[in-house]
């Protein structure tokens, strides 16, 4: 790790804040950016010119190596308005995201990035931002930090020159309604010993095709399943998955294939404090329709930054579509879903150290 880094923030601001022109009643996700961003470049072997401007277009050469051959990474997470201080915003784990950046840029060779410039960044854009922090049930302000390679050349190597971003958006619920998943039993999101479990730009674009045609019949998402037999459910493409068959909570590995989620930990470790019984293993397609047709999978869901907790209504498999228990009965699901949001928005205490103020 570069311990080089100089760590003075120049800032330019904006004259005049867009915030006006934003209806924050009718906010959906993704499509409306604050004033400001976070730049840092990596040149000559370090991070250098960390910098914050007003949010504008970039200008790239046609040639940006990232563009070609995909060495893009990124993470999400969001920060929420204390409801108890209203002057305070509250970000859920920023420290995770770190971490996880890192795994990711480790993985498809890019350079580490300081803490400092992503916590110092990431609190110095807040600062400048704050007012962006919506107000109101389901609502936060997305954050997305990312890092590309830089380079502008065609051979196939990594880049020597990376830029690190982060840019904030307002957004409401990700899924607005209970979603419906299709099981994929063709298509392959992750291999082991390959780049699933990281946040790697390219997972993503690999999954549209196939989530596509899934949305072409109606389902909000896939279920992915592992790539050697389709055998075992992985997770979906914007959420890992979780299911509560009987007394237990069962949910696919953090190994090679799937996401490293900040919310899949978050829920196990509220889970486990709970004193319910948690498995970290792979749920068999066989299995998860036994236990639907035998009335044992009791929740189905989903967890993710965007997706916060996403409850899944509807399971297709092989040309049936499995209705899922109401989601009124759904007791763990709600409970967690509950318990994350008041601490996120400061009505329940942070007793894990979770949370990062601004
Ligand atoms: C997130 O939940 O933060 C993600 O990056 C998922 C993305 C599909 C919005």
């Amino acid at each position: 790790m570069d311990t080089t880094v100089e760590m003075d923030i120049e800032i330019k601001e904006v004259k005049e804040s867009k915030i006006s022109e934003v209806d924050f009643n009718n906010i959906a996700f993704g499509n409306i950016y604050t004033d400001h961003m976070l730049i840092a470049d990596y040149k000559e072997g370090s991070w250098q010119d960390v910098k914050i401007v007003p949010y504008e277009d970039l200008k790239l050469s046609p040639a940006t190596s990232a563009l070609h051959y995909g060495q893009s990474i990124f993470e999400g997470l969001k920060a929420y308005r204390n409801e108890q201080r209203e002057e305070e915003v509250l970000v859920f784990r920023p420290w995770e995201n770190w971490k996880r950046l890192n795994e990711s840029a480790k993985r498809i060779c890019m350079p580490e990035l300081p803490e400092e410039i992503f916590m110092q960044g990431l609190e110095e854009l807040l600062k400048l931002d704050k007012n962006w922090v919506p107000k109101g049930r389901g609502k936060s302000l997305y954050i997305r930090p990312f890092m590309f390679a830089t380079d502008a050349y065609i051979g196939l190597k990594s880049s020597e020159t990376y830029r690190f971003m982060i840019f904030a958006s307002p957004v409401g619920a990700y899924y607005s309604q209970p979603v419906k998943v299709k099981i994929e039993n063709h298509f392959v999101r992750s291999a082991n010993g390959g780049v699933g479990y990281a946040k790697v730009a390219g997972n993503y674009a690999a999954s549209l095709y196939p989530a596509k045609l899934a949305q072409d019949e109606g389902y909000n998402q896939l279920l992915w399943t592992d790539a050697k037999e389709h055998k075992y459910i992985e997770e979906s493409g914007t959420m890992n998955v979780m299911f509560m068959i009987g007394d237990t909570l069962c949910t696919a590995p953090a190994g090679d294939t799937i996401l490293h989620g900040i919310t899949r930990k978050s829920v196990l470790e509220l889970a486990r404090d709970w004193g319910i019984k948690v498995e970290e293993r792979f749920v068999s397609i066989d299995e998860l329709i036994d236990a639907i047709e035998k009335k044992e999978l009791k929740e189905a869901f989903g967890t993710g930054t965007a997706a916060t907790i996403a409850h899944i209504e509807t399971i297709h498999n092989d040309g049936i579509d499995y209705q899922l228990p109401e989601i009124e009965a759904r007791d763990f699901s709600n409970k967690v879903l509950k318990e994350l949001t008041e601490i996120q928005r400061g009505k329940k205490e942070d007793t894990r150290e979770w949370i990062f103020r601004v």
